[in-house]
């Protein structure tokens, strides 16, 4: 059985991120709901239990509490935050609800030296503290071998029993040190090896495969984004040719995209790869159509009519392999006044049929997106594939305000091109989140050597984010932009006006429709 930490999920928005964090300890963690049976945790047998921060009091009514059997696993637990607090006050110590709320920065000064958790740390620590509710008095068996400002049980241990408890967060980046004290528990205290790695996994993924397929054949929808490209690679890794990949050319795809994904998966990984261009019908079917919402629905459906028929000529298929990552089916934890809780995974991938009658392959969805885009390099797909910029499962056709029109299409495909060559060019595109072009049905005038011209405008979009959730719009420097401007009035034929958006998510979206 996997070498494991399990983290018990209370519902914090950092939850996630402490599993993160882990991993890069090169040690596997998963996430379960903060109810699990402890028979159940115990039959995973994992080297230690984490209890996440979240957002309730233990003083709440509905306070979400642990099954107490966890207690008697004989298992190292580390609690952070409200997770602390769920030790502490499950263990007879006593938690008091604070007047007022330790929010930010705060300096950690250690009492003990040799608590293992933190090993190789000096005497004091920034760190960063998020809570109201305070321990004041600590169960039996243990003491405190850090405080803070605001708090005399900022670190506690029983170190016989193997607990810990931590009140301020060691996964968040504001905690410049954290993941020094997350490898202390998961090495140090818990005794785990570093053996969570994408080589290992590759390998271990490739039997599972095999496995779970057999001898029949899987058709996997290819859509050139990362986590498509990655888990078509890995699967074909896994079985070669009863993999049938099938790539939609919708017309609404980047500038020579169709190409490049030919060329890799065709031609390169010698995959079997079904092109069905639609490009036709797609526009056919936006003819005339320019609500945001009317153009999302047609090409959705218009994509799934496409790649259901597709299926049906590639024939006798069992799995229909999808690239679902490990954040979409973490079971999340509804509870009151919980902002994760809110936060959706934002849209569905392609949209692919739900109807269709086949068994689901998903290969990655144990995986972290950072840790597919390794995977990935590990496959041996291009850096350029593996860290491309996210993009819409409706494509251009969202980034061409108003009616979609081949004309339209070649314009923004070309001046795309340019401000990605020109990302590229600077160093810019792997700092930030996305950059893109986007035509405006706006024409103005303009002089091109002695001729008037009336033509399109086209913005310019760059923004840095963490998740697409927020974003802010990058300040390039005025070098790359005034290039970027100067290139696409030049070489667009159609084009004779370039604005750069300053607009930041929230109030305005990332994309423009
Ligand atoms: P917005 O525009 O909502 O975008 O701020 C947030 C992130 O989601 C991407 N996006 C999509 N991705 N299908 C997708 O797979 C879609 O329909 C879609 N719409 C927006 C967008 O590019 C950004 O990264």
């Amino acid at each position: 059985m996997k070498e494991q930490i399990i983290i018990l999920d209370f519902g914090s928005q950092y939850t996630q991120v402490i599993a993160r964090r882990i991993r890069e300890c090169q040690v596997y963690s998963t996430i379960l709901p903060y109810d699990t049976p402890a028979a159940e945790i115990a039959k995973c047998r994992p080297s230690g239990i984490i209890l996440s921060g979240g957002p309730c009091s233990v003083f709440d009514k509905k306070a979400p509490m642990p099954d107490p059997g966890i207690f008697k696993l004989k298992i190292p637990i580390l609690g952070i935050c409200y997770g602390l607090q769920v030790l502490a006050h499950s263990l007879k110590g006593k938690v008091e609800r604070g007047l007022k709320r330790e929010y930010g920065k705060g300096t950690l000064r250690l009492l003990d030296k040799s608590c293992p958790l933190f090993k190789k740390l000096p005497g004091r620590l920034q760190v960063w503290n998020s809570h109201s509710d305070k321990l004041t008095r600590l169960p039996k068996g243990f003491k405190a071998v850090a405080t803070t400002e605001n708090s005399d049980f900022a670190a506690v241990e029983d170190r016989r029993a193997q607990r810990y408890g931590l009140q301020f967060h060691p996964e968040v980046v504001h905690t410049p040190k954290g993941t020094q004290i997350i490898q202390n528990f998961v090495h140090g205290i818990c005794g785990c090896g570093k053996n969570w790695t994408m080589s290992s996994y590759l390998d271990q993924a490739v039997a599972e495969i095999r496995e779970q397929v057999g001898q029949d054949k899987v058709i996997l929808g290819l859509s050139g984004g990362v986590d498509s490209s990655v888990a078509a690679a890995l699967i074909h890794r896994a079985i070669g040719n009863q993999l049938t990949c099938i790539f939609v050319n919708n017309g609404l795809l980047r500038y020579r995209e169709e190409h490049a994904v030919r060329e890799l998966f065709a031609d390169h990984f010698k995959m079997r790869l079904r092109y069905e261009n639609a490009t036709p019908l797609f526009l056919k079917k936006l003819k005339g159509v320019t609500h945001p919402e009317r153009k999302r629905k047609i090409i959705g459906k218009a994509f799934i009519d496409v790649f259901r028929k597709a299926t049906q000529k590639v024939g006798d298929a069992r799995f229909l392999a999808q690239g679902t990552l490990y954040p979409d089916v973490i079971e999340s934890v509804p509870i009151a006044g919980n902002p994760a809780a809110l936060i959706k995974s934002h849209h569905n991938v392609g949209g692919l049929p739900k109807n269709m009658k086949f068994e689901l392959l998903e290969p990655l969805k144990c995986l972290f997106k950072d840790e597919v885009r390794l995977l990935g390099l590990e496959l041996g797909l291009p850096k350029a594939m593996v860290y491309r910029h996210p993009f819409p499962g409706p494509g251009l056709g969202v980034r061409i305000l108003g009616e979609v029109t081949r004309e339209r299409l070649r314009i923004l495909k070309e001046a795309d091109a340019i401000v990605l060559e020109e990302m590229k060019a600077s160093g810019w595109y792997y700092k930030v989140w996305q950059a893109f072009a986007v035509l405006l049905p706006v024409k103005s005038v303009g002089v091109m050597g002695d001729e008037r011209t009336y033509e399109y405008t086209i913005a310019v979009r760059v923004v840095e984010s963490k998740d697409g959730m927020t974003a802010d719009w990058v300040k390039m420097p005025y070098e790359v932009l005034e290039k970027m401007s100067n290139r696409i009035i030049n070489e667009v034929n159609g084009a004779n006006r370039v604005c750069l958006d300053i607009s930041s998510k929230p109030p305005a979206t990332i994309e423009w429709e």
